[in-house]
């Protein structure tokens, strides 16, 4: 596998890629079923790609501690994928979007019942897994499992009256997204053998870092082009899902926004409403003021890595967090 971040230490960047290839031997192997057509229906998304983003946080963190090549490290690497992979097919089925990874969602081919079914079995496949790193990891899986469908419920309901809509969202951010990001730093750090403390400072990077890379989607769902980003753009805006820039934009009190405001209120299932406010919205400087928002979140997660020993490991920590908020795909 390559390697998605800049590691200057050849050492480091050779043991994670070897790693990296173990993490992606095992998950073939884990989204097999005795019915080849779940095979195909569970291997689809998988094999279409992916950056393997939460597995290689667990192998970053677990190099924290003193037994990072543990076989531990590389089954809570396949946990958190493919609890994140199930949660796609979910995804896609409530998101209503055809692309994902540059492929067919899943539904798109098999139709609902077999897209969310998929992501039950990925799902269950993952809890399997879990039990094999003993009874912590499972309370942690379902703790995690909890919040990300919290996060995934709250993003359905409007805030509550008087509530910041901000607020509601980055709530919304840290369940779906921060939740499961926090958690590949903790299973790295505590199965890679690192101290309490440390697994603590870890986890609270993961959960920033995690809803950076929620708001960075955000941003790319409005900046991106499909070949880029492997999904169509402007499905959040279709679906009504509020994101970063556009709650930016919705702040503005400028008179010459009064249009954009006036579509984002309205439809935008229509195709020609929709397209003038993604255009509208590619202008807008709540993108740029949204693309500082998660630069600041990075560097809050970075304040954590503190607690981690100066060197190549915490530079690279501190790398993952900038690919986070500056990535284009
Ligand atoms: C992607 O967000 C969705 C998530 C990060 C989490 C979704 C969570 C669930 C469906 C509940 C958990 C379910 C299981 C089976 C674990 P997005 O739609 O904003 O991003 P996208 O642009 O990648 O579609
Ligand atoms: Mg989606
Ligand atoms: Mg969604």
């Amino acid at each position: 596998a390559a390697l998605a971040l800049p590691v200057g230490d050849e050492a480091l960047a050779a043991r994670l890629v070897e790693r990296l290839d173990r993490v992606e031997e095992a998950l073939a192997g884990h989204v097999r079923s005795r019915a080849a057509f779940v095979t195909e229906t569970a291997s689809h998304l998988m094999e279409a790609g992916g950056k393997r983003f939460r597995p290689l946080l667990v192998l970053l963190a677990a190099e924290v501690g003193d037994r990072p090549d543990a076989d531990e490290v590389i089954t809570a690497a396949c946990v958190v994928e493919l609890t994140h992979l199930a949660s796609l097919y979910h995804d896609d089925v409530m998101d209503e979007a055809d692309l994902r990874r540059g492929a067919d969602a899943a539904h798109t081919r098999w139709g609902n019942h077999v897209a969310i079914l998929t992501g039950d079995f990925l799902f269950s496949k993952s809890s399997e897994l879990t039990a094999e790193l003993g009874a912590d990891a499972v309370k942690i899986q379902a703790q995690t499992f909890t919040r990300l469908v919290e996060g995934q419920i709250l993003e359905t309901v409007a805030p509550q009256p008087g509530e910041d809509p901000l607020e509601h969202y980055l709530e919304v951010v840290a369940g779906k997204t921060g939740s499961l990001i926090a958690t590949s730093a903790r299973y790295g750090a505590r199965f890679g053998g690192a101290s309490r403390e440390v697994e603590e400072a870890l986890t609270a990077y993961g959960e920033i870092v995690g809803s950076a890379f929620q708001l960075s989607d955000d941003i790319l769902d409005i900046a991106s082009e499909t070949d880029e980003s492997g999904k169509t753009p402007g499905t959040d805006l279709r679906e009504g899902v509020p994101t970063l820039p556009v709650l930016m934009a919705q702040a503005s009190t400028d008179p010459a926004d009064a249009r954009l405001l006036e579509l984002l209120a309205g439809d935008l299932t229509d195709d020609d409403r929709h397209a003038e406010a993604l255009d509208l919205l590619r202008k807008h400087p709540a993108l740029d003021e949204a693309r500082a928002y998660v630069i600041a979140r990075a560097t809050e997660a970075k304040q954590h890595l503190a607690a981690v020993p100066e060197g190549s490991v915490r530079d690279a920590l501190e790398a993952f967090a900038d690919i986070v908020a500056t990535r284009s795909s």
